[in-house]
């Protein structure tokens, strides 16, 4: 069968709820892919910030091979033994005492509000319930996330929602300490907005947002689906703030490429959460959870990747400055952390997406207008020197 037949039944078979750019990806290795008829393509968007050791990296996929044929799925009526390696390795490497396995960045969402909500009615007070978030943040598609989620475009046709959520502006303190009553209890943040447009708040904000919380004793959920793993050149974005939050969510990088979530949390905030408050079939599998700790591993180990991301994610961004200088009219700002990055443009993205991916380098554009690179973690010079020559043949197009 060649990629025209596969792309003509994939829109005769599968829903139509992804614009999806027309080329069939088949394999991978590193930071690059091959599509069905064997084209190459860089890969600067890494399954939307999951493939952070790039694709089919050797030690997650014998990880994966090895716990196949060992044992592939089994209850959590029972104890797992790589979910119990996995949630000791996350809570010995962050704030948290305490893991819960899903399957998915939404799924980790849902758990930390209703953790948070059962938690605060319980230890707080019986009429707490809202949460605040950030205006033109994005936290999944349930129908509780679309509601934390501060953009109406992800909500349109989905109403009622679910009550009890607030929207403030992003790194503004100010207002949301104002928006603060007697029926909030949790402030829910991304520590970069990502889908919103590659946001960096002012160094301070989140200092002053874990005081607010401390004031009116309200948890601090921080949203870490994206930007956690690796991604902003510390495993975890809190560290760069000198804070810790009450409950953090993961998900994306977790698995290296498989679907995993989980929702951590301190040992208090924790106890909110009883046998049969919350469950998933398939969360903590032991085949998920091997590739995670295989992921984890490699990543942690003599902090070799961690290192290469903030050295590749300054170079990256002084090569995206460079373009800026060379096209003042096109480009507007370049922003961001580590290996999550952003360029905001003039105009419309989708277009230079587009002239990138016919060139052979994938890219990806968020808001409108900002293109955002986020390449797996091991992402070398070479790499980054063909993005932007790339690019700036595209921008230099008549
Ligand atoms: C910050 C953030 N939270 C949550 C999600 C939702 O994750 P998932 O698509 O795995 O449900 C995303 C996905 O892009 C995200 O960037």
């Amino acid at each position: 069968m060649d990629s025209k037949k596969l792309i003509e039944e994939s829109s005769r078979y599968i829903m139509n709820t992804y614009n999806r750019f027309p080329i069939v990806l088949r394999k991978g290795r590193g930071i690059k892919v091959w599509s069905f008829n064997g084209k190459e393509y860089l890969d600067f968007v890494g399954g939307v910030a999951v493939n952070i050791l790039g694709h089919c990296h050797p030690r997650v996929v014998v990880a994966i091979q090895k716990q196949a044929q060992r044992l592939l799925h089994v209850s959590n009526y029972y104890h797992i033994e790589p979910q119990i390696k996995l949630a000791k390795l996350l809570v010995e490497h962050s704030f948290a005492d305490k893991a819960f396995f899903c399957n998915s960045g939404a799924e980790a969402n849902e758990a930390a509000i209703k953790l948070a909500r059962k938690y605060t009615k319980e230890n707080i007070s019986p009429d707490r319930f809202e949460i605040i978030t950030a205006q033109n943040s994005f936290h999944g598609r349930t129908l509780a996330t679309i509601t934390a989620t501060g953009q109406e475009r992800f909500q349109k046709g989905f109403e009622p929602l679910v009550p009890g959520f607030k929207h403030v502006p992003y790194n503004d303190v100010d207002t949301l300490s104002k928006e603060i009553t007697d029926i909030t209890c949790a402030i829910m943040l991304e520590p970069i907005q990502g889908e919103g447009g590659v946001k960096v708040p002012d160094p301070d904000f989140f200092k002053n947002v874990r005081d607010l919380c401390n004031k009116h004793n309200l948890l601090l959920i921080l949203d870490e689906v994206q930007t956690g793993m690796g991604r902003t050149g510390k495993f975890f974005a809190y560290e760069h703030f000198g804070i810790t939050p009450d409950i953090m969510t993961i998900a994306k990088g977790l698995g290296g490429g498989v679907p995993i979530g989980a929702m951590l949390a301190s040992e208090k905030v924790a106890s909110g959460f009883q046998p049969g408050n919350h469950a998933t079939t398939f969360g903590g599998n032991p085949l998920v959870c091997a590739a995670a700790i295989a992921t984890i591993e490699t990543l942690l180990e003599d902090g070799f990747i961690l290192d290469q991301c903030n050295r590749m994610g300054e170079y990256l961004q002084e090569r995206l400055e460079n373009l800026k200088d060379k096209f003042p009219n096109l480009i507007v700002d370049v922003r961001g952390l580590g290996l999550l990055l952003g360029m905001e443009l003039t105009t419309e993205g989708d277009p230079i997406v587009r002239a990138c991916l016919e060139k052979g380098v994938l890219i990806n554009c968020t808001a409108g207008n900002v293109l955002r690179f986020i390449p797996p973690l091991i992402v070398q010079k070479k790499d980054i020197d063909q993005l932007t020559k790339v690019l700036e043949e595209v921008f230099g197009r008549p």
